[in-house]
């Protein structure tokens, strides 16, 4: 039997399913991911612009990388990956997903149970009274400030800042629910998004990766690798799943 057709069996006798994703899913949407020769990280240290202790430090210069970055998201669309497992959802063959993304794509794709494990990039939170802002209400051109007078900062998780509660919760929860977990399109090299797939596996759920390269979890834990682009592999799910 196929690898997909395998494991489209095991999602069709699972009772909770779930995703984790990274950045590599939203790579065929046309955004970069973190690591590797084209990533994110080799034109940015993340130390000088990704801790919250630079951002409060030079705001300005960490806001011009959000807004370098702005002009590559607001142009992006969910692609076929996240389209399928929307569709997993509603017929009952996924029952969350939780993305270390904060690119909305998930949720745009019509996916309804999505944890936001490192927050969403789509508001705005101030760092004085907490009040949370749509994104698109607000100007780029400067570093953005609350009607309070506080610093705006991006609602996600920067180096240097705890995972938000609820979504650890969530986040939790679903994992030790869950007997099969689909890990895909991320490096699992950050804490503690990474302990996840580790925790699933020890109490007995099924490790399903999907990935253009091994990782670490590949030759640790990962029960069936699925090797390509996130898109095609689940499109090939999709079919096998008969959706
Ligand atoms: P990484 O950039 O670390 O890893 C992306 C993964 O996607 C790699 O394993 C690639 O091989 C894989 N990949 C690339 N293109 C793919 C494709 N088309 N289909 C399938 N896989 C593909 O991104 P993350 O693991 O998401 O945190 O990084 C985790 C966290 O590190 C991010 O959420 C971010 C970053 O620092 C914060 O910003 C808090």
């Amino acid at each position: 039997m196929g690898k997909i057709k395998e494991v489209a069996k095991i999602i069709q006798s699972a009772h909770y399913v779930v995703a984790l994703t990274g950045a590599g899913i939203s790579a065929e949407s046309g955004i970069p991911t973190f690591r590797g020769k084209q990533g994110l990280w080799q034109k940015y240290d993340p130390l000088e612009y990704a801790h919250i202790d630079a951002f409060l430090k030079n705001p300005a210069k960490v806001w011009r990388m959000l807004k370098e970055l702005e002009n590559i998201m607001y142009k992006v669309k969910p692609n076929p990956a996240h389209f399928v497992l929307a569709k997993m959802e509603k017929v009952g063959y996924l029952h969350a997903i939780i993305t270390q993304n904060v690119d909305n794509l998930h949720q745009i794709a019509g996916s309804q149970h999505v944890i936001e494990f490192h927050g969403n990039a789509m508001r705005l939170r101030c760092l004085s009274c907490g009040k949370v802002y749509d994104k698109d209400t607000i100007s780029f051109e400067e570093v953005p400030y609350c009607f309070c007078g506080g610093l705006l900062k991006p609602d996600v998780v920067f180096f240097g800042e705890a995972i938000p509660k609820e979504a650890l919760i969530k986040a939790q929860m679903v994992i030790d629910a869950c007997d099969v977990l689909l890990v895909i399109g991320t490096s699992a090299e950050v804490a503690p998004a990474n302990y996840l797939p580790f925790e699933a596996k020890n109490h007995g759920a099924k490790i399903i990766e999907i990935n253009i390269e091994p990782t670490h979890l590949t030759y640790q834990i990962t029960d069936i690798f699925l090797k390509g682009k996130a898109g095609r592999i689940l499109q090939e799910l999709a079919i096998a799943l008969a959706l």
